[in-house]
């Protein structure tokens, strides 16, 4: 049975009480599925740690981290405790997101039912979509790096072709590899949340996100100013399927959408990188109601289930591939009369296969029309079974 190994750093205020909520959720998970088992290592980093050791992580931690399957984490950071800047001294974000280059911060935001909303008349169904906000780069690239003096202070936005190309590419996919589109219309559908009427920074990921968009044209591609998309997100939020946005833009919108659907306890997120990933909730460690069973783990509960399904459409393609290959082959092998037949159907079979998951990952729908439509064609164009002859019945032939 195979073991991963998970790093978890339980965190400050309610952290720990999340932490064990969701171990109890996956004890069951293990038991249910039967398949696999989760080995946990403990570490404690944040700002309690800081406190403690004049740090808020220790490289024995991050080694840890680097060498796990994946790290869960709870929310870190107290209010009162901070660096001779005057910034929060618990967060962990600069170390592990840009130390990790986890570049895709991936903040799904789905109604659940019975959830009470601010919002009126809204079912479940219509508030599904994600936000990949960029994790490294844009304007928290200056965490620690900002100028202040006693008149002025200054932080510096910087974005790079690399990084936006990558997050864009990353939301691309995302809309390709998502079950259903968004609400609204059921379309595969990115927006980009910019403000390239102001900043030049934003002009140039606009035009990096429309050179992107050119790979994926089975997905709509849009643009929205920060302020307009905010208004967007409470007024008709079943038009989004995924949006992707600098890393301060999509902290902020993050939260607006986690309000839009009952409030950030719902809101679980995901630290990715190509090699790396970790898994927490959106939002901070809420010191005031510690120990209080006031704490929802249900953002805890839900990052931990990212891990399990990162990508919802991975597991289905396969089914349906598998699915289609099983209906059509007995055909092919009951009907079929030579091996040549065999080797032709075999072909249509993989050819038609292979259309259908290269159209789903593309977001191409026509290549999957094209696959459907060889499904068929592989069972018609097969060289058609001979009757056995047999021998003339005179005495018939003669009755006639
Ligand atoms: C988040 C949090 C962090 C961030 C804080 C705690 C530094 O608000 O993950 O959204 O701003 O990135
Ligand atoms: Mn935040």
């Amino acid at each position: 049975m195979k073991t991963y190994k998970i790093v978890v750093i339980p965190g400050d205020g309610i952290g720990p009480e999340l932490v064990d909520a969701t171990l109890e959720v996956l004890e069951k998970v293990q038991e249910m599925a039967g398949d696999f088992r989760l080995s946990y290592e403990f570490h404690e980093a944040g700002a309690n740690y800081y406190q403690k050791h004049g740090v808020n992580i220790s490289p024995e931690t991050l080694e840890a981290i680097r060498k796990a399957d994946a790290a869960m984490k709870g929310p870190v950071g107290l209010p009162g405790v901070r660096l001779p800047d005057g910034t929060e001294a618990g967060v962990l974000g600069g170390v592990l997101r840009s130390g990790f280059d986890l570049y895709a911060n991936i903040r799904p935001i789905k109604l659940f039912p019975k959830v009470p909303i601010p919002l009126k008349d809204r079912p479940p169904e219509r508030i599904d979509y994600v936000m990949v906000r960029e994790n490294t780069e844009g304007l928290y690239l200056s965490r620690g790096r900002g100028i202040i003096t006693e008149q002025a202070a200054s932080d510096t936005l910087l974005m790079t072709r690399k990084g936006c190309e990558r997050i864009c590419r990353f939301a691309f996919k995302l809309a390709v590899e998502k079950i259903k589109g968004a609400p609204e219309d059921g379309r595969r559908r990115v927006t980009l949340v910019e403000k390239s009427n102001v900043l030049r920074s934003f002009y140039f990921f606009r035009q990096i996100f429309a050179e992107v968009a050119k790979e994926f044209p089975g997905v709509e591609a849009e643009n929205l100013y920060v302020d307009a998309a905010s208004a967007a997100l409470v007024m008709r939020p079943e038009h989004f399927q995924v949006l992707v946005t600098e890393n301060m833009f999509g902290d902020i919108l993050s939260d607006l959408g986690g309000a839009t659907i009952g409030g950030l306890g719902m809101c679980p997120s995901s630290n990715m990188g190509d090699e790396r990933a970790y898994f927490e909730p959106i939002h901070g460690s809420a010191p005031d109601i510690v120990g209080k069973n006031k704490a929802n783990p249900l953002s805890q509960v839900l990052a931990a289930g990212l891990r399990i399904e990162p990508h919802e459409a991975h597991q289905v393609v396969p089914a349906l591939a598998a699915g289609l290959l099983l209906a059509v082959c007995p055909l092919h092998v009951r009907i079929s009369a030579s091996t040549s037949a065999h080797v032709l159907s075999a072909f249509w079979c993989g050819l038609s296969l292979a259309l259908w998951v290269w159209g789903q990952r593309l977001g191409r729908w026509p290549l999957q029309v094209a696959a459907l439509a060889a499904m068929p064609a592989a069972c018609l164009t097969r060289p058609a079974t001979k009757p056995p002859t047999r021998p003339l019945d005179p005495e018939r032939t003669l009755r006639r």
